[in-house]
């Protein structure tokens, strides 16, 4: 039960640093003056826990809440639509600060350009965002899931107009797939993660998720955070935020966690081999948090995560579904928070770090005590609403089989 391992990062900040200007806070407001430009842009709330962090004994838990990010129910739509944005954009020579969601979606960009064809492979959240965005903006979007994936997530992919299916493979096989259907047929591939020479789309999707740390650098004011937990599957979200946040706060930046599940542990394992290179994790990856259910590091994400992360932690499911009862069920005046089994394992984690005596090392090695300020991000809420009630109401994990 709630297995938690955790590794401190040896190479943090050592040797080169890593090249930040793409997120750097005159980008990354670029960006946020982009996703503004859409009608129904609303900045997610950022939520105190103040009896939580009461009865936990730390001095502030905050939570941004990416559920409520459009109506998709989780954040990573930032990042699609910006990368399709920004893809877009380049093909018509728009420079950034002109490009705005009612220029992308005029009839001159459909003459210039016809219709486009957008492919990815995903958990479901990615591939929705992907979807949504070209569904927007006029365009068509092909999602490619891997194995075992929920059929519920593959239907809110219908749902925005796209094809969408579930294939055989894991997810990084299923990504492989996606470059080489794109080469057969000509589309674009919107992929959430970096290899070699395929490096620039994802910068773009991890520019657009810097909007969540905009947002929170405004909606908190000189209120900075000691501590920062991070989700991570290939590292992108994990590592826009710390390059956001980084560029930012400079020397008062946070103590950073990298959350992972244990079966898709790559940041962990990299970390504990301790040599500076990012380590894979191979198979299926079976865990609740599909999300995170990814075992090639991104290549752009490890250099920032490897030179600015304090420490790896690897979490079996159960801590996940402690994260979902604790964000469902708030203390006293606290906001109730409906977390999905990716976006609520750092909380899940947290509570286990404040309560558990086994784990004070870790507590003690994060400086994690009555004066600290934590920030967790929600990063989905109930994507798969059925799942979300087996785990929270009946306790069904991780063993629960019904996809
Ligand atoms: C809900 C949720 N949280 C976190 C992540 C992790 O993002 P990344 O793969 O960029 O590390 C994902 C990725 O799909 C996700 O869907």
């Amino acid at each position: 039960m709630n297995q938690i391992y955790w590794k401190k990062n040896a190479h943090k900040r050592a040797g080169s640093m890593s090249d930040l200007s793409f997120l750097s806070t005159e980008e990354s407001n670029k960006v946020l003056q982009f996703h503004k430009s859409y009608l129904k842009y609303k900045e997610t709330p950022l939520t105190t826990l103040s009896a939580l962090s009461n009865y936990l004994g730390v001095k502030q838990i905050s939570v941004k809440d990416e559920s409520q990010r459009y109506n998709l129910n989780a954040f990573k739509v930032l990042g699609g639509l910006y990368a399709i944005a920004k893809y877009i954009g380049n093909q018509l020579g728009i420079p950034d600060e002109q490009l705005t969601f009612d220029k992308l979606k005029s009839p001159s960009v459909k003459e210039s350009l016809g219709t486009l064809t957008f492919v990815s492979a995903t958990d479901g959240n990615h591939g929705r965002g992907v979807a949504w965005a070209a569904q927007q903006l006029g365009h068509q979007a092909v999602i490619h899931m891997p194995k075992g994936s929920s059929s519920r997530r593959l239907q809110h992919i219908h749902d925005c107009g796209a094809e969408g299916y579930i294939t055989d493979w894991n997810y990084d096989k299923t990504v492989e797939y996606v470059a080489n259907s794109a080469k057969e047929n000509g589309w674009v591939v919107i992929q959430d993660t970096a290899w070699e020479g395929y490096e620039e789309i994802p910068k773009w999707i991890m520019q657009g998720y810097s909007a969540i740390a905009t947002e929170v650098i405004n909606q908190s004011e000189s209120k900075k955070p000691t501590h920062l937990f991070l989700q991570a599957g290939v590292g992108s979200f994990a590592s826009a935020i710390i390059g956001s946040v980084i560029s930012n706060y400079k020397e008062t930046s946070p103590k950073i966690v990298i959350v992972e599940p244990d079966q898709a542990n790559c940041f962990y394992r990299s970390f504990l081999a301790g040599k500076g290179e990012a380590v894979a994790v191979t198979g299926d990856m079976d865990t609740i948090m599909a999300g995170l259910a990814c075992g090639v590091p991104n290549k752009v994400s490890w250099e920032i995560i490897r030179n600015y992360a304090d420490i790896a932690v690897s979490c079996s499911d159960d801590v996940a579904a402690t994260g979902m009862r604790i964000l469902g069920n708030p203390l006293d005046k606290d906001e109730r928070i409906i977390s999905g089994e990716s976006g609520a394992v750092p909380m899940g984690l947290l509570y286990k770090l404040l309560s558990d005596p086994n784990l004070v090392k870790v507590k003690e090695e994060l400086d994690l005590d009555s004066d600290s300020h934590i920030l967790l991000i929600n990063t989905e809420g109930d994507t798969d609403a059925v799942k979300y009630k087996q785990i929270v109401w009946e306790g069904a994990h991780p063993s629960y089989q019904s996809r």
